[in-house]
């Protein structure tokens, strides 16, 4: 059990930030006034991203106007890059934690010491770019594309309705908003040679490499274990040109399966850019016919993205009626208030994989685990006989042949059960 518990530590992300007194009770208001001005339509289940940036070599998408992620200052980034292709230097005023879901990447970025820091990532990596840091990122798989989905922090966004990229280089770069006489003094480089520079990439954002220009841009890392830096680091002295290294959700380190499928997260604790986040990134996976069981998230708002599959949400209110019962598909996103008690199901003929955004709104200096209401480490479980006998009305006995029926934990299998969801 124990061992369980520390696997589950992991579920929550911390934050370092604290956003004074969001009353959360306010949720409830919002929703409910949410869903009153859409007749139909549930604010729990968000619309299709928007296009950002749109090329022949990739696209950005972005969900940043919904008013739950409004309200906790957050927006879903979706980026795709055709193999080889690369998105060029820019910043963002907002920090961006992200999953590489197919393909692999190298990221390179400014840090705050100013060094070029590099990072070769790969499917199932998870990893963070801090707001104002100039970074770039190239798609380095051959031939599969290159998909990242992720989470911006707006918090200290211009405006938390959009996301600004500024690009140092492209046909909409940042140089072309000063004049070119400025520019050309501060280069010391005549205005026809700035002019030049600023006009040769005419593309935008995105662009394809060559094969040579790849292989240069691709050549392996400097190792970041010299012996130099093994001496800083028994010096205690800061290392050079070391990249945190990326949190995998995909090896081994599963926080719980069993044979019904498997979820995992990231713990917030080995990357330090993630350390200082609110953000954090898990994942579900329910193998046919299975059923996340009724739990609710007591630090972190979730925003989920259907990844594979199809199945079920159910979300309940406060007051015991339902919130939401929404099937789901490839390209779903719904997001679970934070309290709010939940459940997903695939469907009998289809696995259901999800991507699991947690944002939480206060640093609480430990992660708690989410809250399962049924099963092998149901918290009713925790609960003294005596007190649930009381509070059901019904003999003890009773009480303990429902709260053991089910012996599994946490994934349960609905493959025997008769009835509908
Ligand atoms: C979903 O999973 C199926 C079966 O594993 C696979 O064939 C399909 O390509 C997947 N789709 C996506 C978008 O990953
Ligand atoms: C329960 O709460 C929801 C959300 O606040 C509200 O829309 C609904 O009317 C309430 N239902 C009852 C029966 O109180
Ligand atoms: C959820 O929707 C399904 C399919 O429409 C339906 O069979 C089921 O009764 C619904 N459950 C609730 C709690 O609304």
């Amino acid at each position: 059990m124990s061992c369980l518990c520390l696997l589950l530590v992991a579920f929550v992300i911390l934050c370092d930030h604290c956003h004074g007194g969001s009353g959360r009770s306010s949720e409830d208001h919002l929703l409910q006034r949410i869903s009153s001005s859409k007749e139909g339509s549930s604010p729990l289940i968000l619309e299709e991203p928007t296009q950002l940036v749109k090329t022949q070599w990739g696209e950005i998408r972005v969900l940043l106007r919904s008013p739950l992620l409004r309200k906790h200052n957050v927006g879903l980034g979706f980026i795709t890059l055709r193999p080889r292709a690369l998105l060029l230097p820019h910043y963002l005023d907002a920090s961006f934690v992200f999953l590489v879901q197919q393909g692999s990447a190298r990221i390179g970025w400014v840090d705050q010491q100013g060094e070029l820091l590099r990072q070769d990532l790969s499917t199932g990596d998870v990893y963070a770019v801090a707001a104002g840091s100039l970074f770039y990122l190239l798609s380095t798989h051959e031939d599969e594309e290159l998909k990242i989905y992720g989470l911006y922090d707006t918090s200290e966004a211009i405006d938390i309705e959009s996301i600004k990229p500024f690009f140092i280089a492209g046909e909409s770069n940042l140089f072309s908003g000063f004049g070119t006489r400025l520019v050309s003094a501060a280069f010391k480089v005549s205005e026809e040679g700035v002019a030049e520079f600023l006009r040769q990439q005419s593309s935008e954002a995105i662009i394809p490499t060559s094969v040579d220009a790849f292989a240069q841009l691709t050549s392996h890392l400097p190792e970041a274990w010299s012996w130099k830096n093994v001496a800083s680091f028994l010096l205690n002295k800061k290392m050079h040109g070391r990249a945190p290294r990326p949190l995998s959700l995909t090896s081994s380190k599963r926080s719980f399966a069993n044979q019904n499928g498997c979820f995992a997260s990231t713990g917030g604790k080995k990357l330090p850019v993630l350390r200082k986040s609110r953000l954090g990134v898990s994942f579900v996976n329910l193998k046919n016919g299975a059923l996340l069981a009724p739990h609710w998230n007591p630090q972190a708002m979730v925003v989920g993205v259907v990844t594979n599959g199809t199945g079920r949400i159910q979300i309940a209110h406060p007051n015991g009626t339902n919130a939401l019962n929404r099937s789901l598909e490839e390209g779903t996103i719904f997001v679970v208030p934070r309290y709010f008690p939940n459940c997903e199901l695939s469907s009998r003929d289809a696995p259901l994989k999800f991507l699991g955004f947690t944002v939480s709104d206060e640093y609480h200096g430990h992660g708690q685990l989410p809250q399962f209401l049924i099963g092998r480490s149901s918290v009713l479980d925790k609960l003294d006989m005596e007190t649930l006998a009381l509070s059901f009305n019904m003999p003890e006995e009773l009480i303990a042949s429902v709260l053991g029926a089910q012996q599994d934990e946490n994934i349960f299998s609905m493959l025997e059960s008769e009835s509908e969801m």
